[in-house]
């Protein structure tokens, strides 16, 4: 039988590139370039399969518009919101996610945001670079000590716990909010919050690890910042639209929050130019699996997916 055919959207770590190519008829893009709707759909023609990522938006137009040769969509992501999977289950076109591999790769960020937020990394470094720094201050970019602090977590997935582990090394009190409570061997040692808004309460730092669903978008508003003890630090690295940007803005630029730190937005690659004014937001490009170790296993965990799907087996990641 000959390999099925299957279209790379975006440049992947070599080795998956090889793995793919070894076992599949690749298309790929060498030069990395990201596609929109006409060009995916060109090159899709034929194909058997698509590996996206989160860069192509497969909404319902697009998947009604897959030709029929395309039975499975393996995304190279755990988000899989630029799907419509609704859509594709109606053209009952499989669609799978990379999920627990990305774990560590996300909480180190989330760590780095916070340490960075807290202490001014950014501001220290921009000192520097500048060439105008005159030497070592008694006051000089004073931050917050995350020693001895409350962290909320909200979302108390894989990646909310791995940020409890590394959070209590830096000596912080852990507190969380997740639709149920865990188990007391997941829970270790950390609080329990009935409700979200319990939860930012105690919230010296808040960290965001919930999915993008209809009830999170937006989820953190003017009313729910409120509710956040005076300059407290919020990190963000699940995704955007679970900030309401207008709000956390005025209530940075105003001090009532401390700092953010931020690795996602609402409507990436864009973002609200309001933040790049603000000093107290430290930012980052969407780097939270950026380490090739976790993209590695994410290419691997889609190739998973389609070998078991052309090989007759059950998907390990099936979403739809
Ligand atoms: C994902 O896979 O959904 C992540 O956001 C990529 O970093």
């Amino acid at each position: 039988m000959s390999k099925p055919r299957i279209l790379i959207t975006r440049r992947l770590p070599p080795a998956v590139e090889a793995r793919a190519q070894r076992d599949y008829r690749t298309t790929l893009n060498p030069d990395d370039h990201p596609m929109n709707m006409a060009k995916l759909l060109d090159l899709a023609l034929n194909r058997d399969a698509l590996l996206p990522t989160l860069t192509d938006r497969l909404d319902a137009e697009v998947i009604g518009r897959l030709p029929d040769t395309v039975r499975i969509i393996a995304t190279f992501s755990v988000g899989h919101e630029h799907i419509d999977l609704d859509a594709a289950r109606a053209r009952d076109i499989a669609v799978t996610n990379t999920p627990g591999v990305l774990t560590e790769a996300t909480a180190e960020i989330a760590l780095l945001l916070m340490l960075g937020a807290a202490r001014r990394a950014h501001e220290g470094e921009a000192l520097l670079r500048s060439g105008t720094w005159d030497g070592w201050a008694p006051t000089q970019l004073m931050g917050i000590q995350l020693t001895g602090k409350r962290l909320g977590i909200l979302g108390m997935g894989r990646t909310g716990r791995a940020v409890a582990r590394m959070a209590r090394g830096l000596g912080m009190e852990i507190h969380y909010h997740n639709r149920r409570r865990l188990a007391a061997d997941l829970e270790a040692g950390t609080t329990f919050h009935e409700t979200a808004e319990d939860l930012l309460r105690v919230s010296d730092v808040l960290s965001l690890h919930c999915p993008l669903t209809p009830e999170t978008r937006g989820f953190l508003d003017a009313e729910r910042i409120g509710l956040l003890p005076e300059g407290a630090v919020i990190v963000n690295t699940a995704r955007g639209p679970v900030v309401d940007d207008a709000a956390l803005i005025a209530a940075l630029k105003a001090g009532r929050i401390g700092a953010v730190g931020l690795d996602v937005y609402d409507g990436e690659p864009g973002l609200d130019p309001r933040y790049r004014e603000c000093e107290n937001a430290y930012l980052l490009p969407h780097l939270g699996s950026a380490t090739l170790e976790t993209r590695n296993a994410m290419g691997f965990k889609a190739l998973d997916n389609l070998d078991a799907f052309f090989a007759g087996r059950d998907l390990p990641d099936r979403v739809a």
